[in-house]
């Protein structure tokens, strides 16, 4: 018989990936494709939508052909996806009305402090699990809606449609399906997670029409078969890209938490079916559906800049030319020499939710070297990490006592020893750091019967690397201080 194989399609901040696992969860082939990301103005951050329906047509065919398969040894797709951006377009020619508003973009940010001063405002809050901030999908639409003439009336008419990049890859694949899955449509703060539908009253409070929404459908399931990119496979899953790790790192027992780091970094903890009321700048989300079965939970931290702020590093300031060589920069120096970098160039996410924080560097002398900025790059992301910790151990009431991470920063082996010293925790990484494409495949795989359950792909799991923490208590004391203090900087930068 001939071996069949499940693709995942990993629709990130700044690429896609198309990848081809085996039945063991192994990567067979790999094809990815950059995306441009536009900057109109400070603090606004743009994608075209088609460049990356074009760059997923492109890869499908190339990661086939890598494999060496055929298209119909393809058991099921999987997607996952950057979560919160935002793309309009037209329903009947299929074409963007204007360019997706990713989730880094702060515009939103005067609309979400007039919105927050509504009473309402907390209820909605309440109902959807999320702060009112720009980070969310809800004030992105209401923006677009207010700033191309016509198009309020267009939504209430259903002429145009809306979406986040999973929504927009299945339009596009299945030609006409518009669907979303309860992660995704959990970051919009349009979705009561009580419920798992569209709250009539967040839409009112955004002023969104019904009309342009998808249809919310489990995570893992049936989001019909794709005639384009991949034709005639069906489309076993749907996921937010953080929800996909936490499924690839199989945390699927209430407790069990990963962090990904990527662009930025999440930090997520399984709480089952229950949903547990967020608290110290934390978020409710939902982690994932099975078709027919309560859905799971999960409180989240989330981190805008971690390997954005590398990325800042290599092609703003020119100081590396590679993202690992600053590693070995900061290997050059044996501590910060008193310089602290936040990069709160989205503001400032879990515990802060101060859209309107701005980026600091703070004590800078003339001793100063890049081996140090790059040092308190790095420190920036532990750091950070910390923050989150400590408000997921004050909203759980436990303390967490390892941590599982992934993402491309995870190969800093530097980062991952100050992540443990920082957290005063193990740091673990699995042999698969692929884990947001290794989610999306096994929800899919487990769509189709590809996968029979969960014990199976927890079987996959292998450890590949740990970190114990090694750092001196009172040193680590003092040093989250002057982080704590530099914070505080980003705030008083407020005009
Ligand atoms: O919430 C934003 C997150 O989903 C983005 O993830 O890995 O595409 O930067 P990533």
């Amino acid at each position: 018989m001939t071996e069949r194989y499940v693709v995942a399609i990993d629709q990130g901040t700044t690429s896609t990936r198309c990848i081809v696992f085996d039945r063991r969860g192994q990567l067979v082939s790999l094809a990815q494709q950059e995306h441009k990301q536009h900057f109109p103005k400070p603090g606004w951050v743009e994608h075209d939508a088609m460049e990356i329906w074009r760059n997923v047509e492109r890869l499908a065919p190339r990661v086939l052909r890598r494999a060496g398969i055929t298209i119909d040894q393809v058991a099921a797709v999987g997607i996952a996806n950057q979560r919160e951006t935002t793309v309009i377009w037209d329903r009947r020619t299929g074409i963007p009305v204007g360019r997706a508003i990713i989730w880094q973009d702060t515009r939103t940010d005067a609309l979400v402090h007039d919105l927050s001063s509504r009473p309402s405002a907390q209820h909605i809050s309440d109902l959807s699990g999320l702060p009112l901030a720009t980070y969310f999908s809800g004030p992105r639409l209401r923006w677009m809606l207010d700033h191309t003439p016509g198009l309020q009336a267009r939504a209430e008419r259903g002429e145009v449609l809306c979406g986040t990049m999973e929504t927009w890859l299945i339009w596009n694949m299945t030609r006409g399906a518009h669907v979303t899955d309860v992660t995704n449509a959990s970051r919009t703060m349009l979705l009561d997670v009580h419920t798992l539908e569209w709250s009539a009253e967040a839409l009112d409070f955004f002023g969104i029409p019904r009309a342009m929404l998808p249809e919310v459908r489990a995570s893992i399931g049936a989001f019909g078969t794709a005639a384009e990119a991949f034709p005639s496979v069906r489309i076993g899953a749907a996921l937010g890209d953080q929800q996909a790790a936490l499924f690839g790192q199989t945390c699927f027992t209430p407790g069990e938490a990963k962090c990904t780091y990527g662009t930025g970094s999440f930090l997520l903890l399984n709480t089952g079916q229950e949903l547990i009321r967020p608290a110290h700048g934390l978020l409710s989300t939902v982690a994932y559906q099975v078709a027919g079965s309560p859905a799971s939970y999960a409180l989240e931290g989330s981190i805008a800049i971690t390997g954005s702020l590398v990325q800042w590093f290599r092609d703003q300031l020119e100081l590396i030319s590679s993202a690992p060589e600053i590693e070995t920069l900061a290997r050059t120096v044996a501590d910060n020499g008193g310089c602290y970098i936040v990069p709160a160039f989205s503001g400032l996410y879990t515990p802060h939710w101060r859209s309107e924080a701005r980026g600091v560097i703070v004590g800078l002398t003339s001793y100063i070297t890049k081996g140090h900025l790059a040092r308190a790059v790095l420190e920036a992301t532990a750091w950070q990490t910390r923050e989150v910790v400590d408000a997921m151990n004050a909203n759980s009431g436990l303390a967490l006592k390892t941590l599982k991470v992934d993402g491309g920063m995870t190969a800093d082996n530097l980062l991952m020893q100050m992540i443990a010293d920082v957290l005063d925790v193990p740091v673990v990484r699995p042999l698969a750091v692929e884990t947001v494409s290794l989610g999306a495949a096994y929800a899919a795989g487990l769509a189709v019967g590809y996968w029979p359950d969960l014990d199976g792909l927890r079987r996959n799991w292998h450890i590949a690397g740990q970190w114990m923490p090694a750092m001196d208590p009172g040193l680590r004391d003092t040093e989250y201080a002057n982080w704590q203090r530099a914070v505080e900087r980003t705030f008083d930068w407020i005009q």
